[in-house]
């Protein structure tokens, strides 16, 4: 039974947003002017589409090289803790065509657009991927702080409104409690009823 509470929950967290049809990020609206400086620093992900990430705690530190107000390279650099281990996913990001910033992964590149962020409170990332006939969707919520004012929430609602793939997305909101970030004691989830109430929990927080 634990085993298939696990399966399940595992399934949840990493089923992938897919659609039909092409990406568009030429014509997705988009932050116009986005300035990578102002962008830079830390950010707490909020919420995600689910995707293949899988921890909770995530905070995501971005670090532009940026000439002539132009952005040349950056880092976006990720921690997240996952079965109270800490894990990183680290990305070089490099300016793309038109809005678009290429965020390359060890195991992936995935163009990324900004589709609004007021640089000091809350930002929505976007990326999307295609092959000849399907979309792959990302998209993440990210906040200066570990949780959204309520005019942030307004924000970053509406911008969510505009993008038709992901308006209708189910987001996992991703946790920043204590216990969700302590790295230590692993020995909690050797226990196989607390570490299944957990992923209960978990899975609660999906549905
Ligand atoms: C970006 O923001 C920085 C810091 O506020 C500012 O100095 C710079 O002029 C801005 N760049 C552009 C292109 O607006
Ligand atoms: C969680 O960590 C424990 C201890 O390090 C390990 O035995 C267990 O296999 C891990 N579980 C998962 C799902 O990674
Ligand atoms: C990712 O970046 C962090 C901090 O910048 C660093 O400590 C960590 O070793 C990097 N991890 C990987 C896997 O590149
Ligand atoms: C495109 O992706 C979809 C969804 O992942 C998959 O079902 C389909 O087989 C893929 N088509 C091609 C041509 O690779």
């Amino acid at each position: 039974m634990y085993r298939l509470i696990f399966i399940a929950f595992l399934a949840s967290v990493r089923a992938q947003l897919e659609l039909e049809g092409a990406c568009s990020l030429a014509t997705v609206n988009a932050v116009e002017n986005f300035n990578a400086t102002q962008f830079s620093g830390q950010w707490f992900q909020i919420a995600r589409i689910a995707n293949e990430e899988n921890g909770v705690c995530v905070t995501s530190t971005f670090s532009p090289v940026v000439e002539n107000n132009l952005l040349v390279s950056a880092t976006y650099n990720s921690r997240q803790v996952f079965n109270k281990t800490e894990t990183w996913r680290n990305a070089t990001v490099t300016p793309g065509t038109g809005k678009v910033l290429v965020f390359t992964y060890p195991d992936q590149a995935l163009d990324t657009l900004v589709l609004d962020t007021d640089y000091d409170g809350f930002a929505l990332l976007y990326s999307c991927w295609a092959n000849a006939t399907h979309k792959k969707v990302w998209a993440w919520q990210l906040g200066r702080a570990n949780a959204f004012s309520a005019q942030q929430t307004t924000n970053v609602n509406k911008a969510i409104e505009q993008n038709a793939d992901i308006k209708a997305a189910q987001w996992f909101r991703v946790g920043h409690s204590k216990q969700d970030c302590q790295t230590s004691g692993a020995s909690v989830l050797l226990s196989p009823l607390i570490f299944s109430l957990a992923a209960y929990n978990l899975l609660s927080k999906l549905l």
